[in-house]
């Protein structure tokens, strides 16, 4: 059922990207230089949206392919045996969680940023309590697209390269804040 909602989604997509396929591909992304990291065809969902033509409810479905997911079965990004004090602007604790393409890239450790389809959640705790989820997820021509929200899905800020998030994450190599990206 899960196979199935993911695969939906990969099929619209699908036929976004064949009808934005000619496009003028001239943003490249936050400079990493990788020209081959489009890795599509795995049902790895949630699937990575084209950054030229985002869905309107890119969030939307962000959300439920992560939850579909279930994101917290996921590999704990490194150095996360579990939860952590925040570093960051948002609650007193933080767990992140990598999809698989993050997991490969950081087994094999290859160099050039993460690779399209990457997403990264990260699960901010207040007083004990979840409050909140910010999200980041790679597009098929390696931008990133963020999105954060309240514990309902209830979406509190999205965007494609917004300034918002990625003013303070450019920090970090290839936007990653919690840990090195090879
Ligand atoms: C003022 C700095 C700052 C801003 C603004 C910010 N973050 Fe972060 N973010 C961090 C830091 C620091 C971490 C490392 C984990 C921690 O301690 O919170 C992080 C971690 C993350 C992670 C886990 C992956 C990683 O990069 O480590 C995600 C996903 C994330 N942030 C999403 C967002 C989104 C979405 C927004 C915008 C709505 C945002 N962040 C805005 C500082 C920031």
């Amino acid at each position: 059922m899960k196979a199935h909602a993911i695969a939906t989604v990969g099929v619209a997509l699908a036929l976004v990207l064949a009808v934005t396929a000619c496009r003028s591909d001239d943003e490249g992304g936050p400079a990493n230089g990788e020209t081959s990291g489009v890795e599509t065809t795995s049902s790895s969902a949630p699937a990575p949206p084209s950054a030229s033509s985002l869905p309107e409810d890119a969030a939307t479905l962000l959300w439920q392919g992560v939850n579909d997911e279930d994101y917290t079965s996921w590999d704990a990004a490194p150095g996360f045996t579990a939860r952590r004090p925040a570093a960051g602007p948002h609650g007193d604790e933080v767990m992140v969680f990598v999809n698989d393409a993050v997991a490969d890239r950081l087994r094999k450790q290859d160099a050039g940023g993460l690779p399209a389809d990457s997403v990264l959640v990260k699960d901010v705790y207040t007083n004990g309590s979840l409050d909140a989820i910010a999200i980041m997820q790679k597009t098929d021509d390696l931008r990133w697209y963020w999105a954060e929200y309240d514990t309902d899905g209830t979406i509190i800020a999205e965007g494609l390269e917004i300034a918002l998030c990625a003013d303070c994450h450019s920090e970090g190599k290839d936007f990653v804040r919690s840990f090195d990206v090879p």
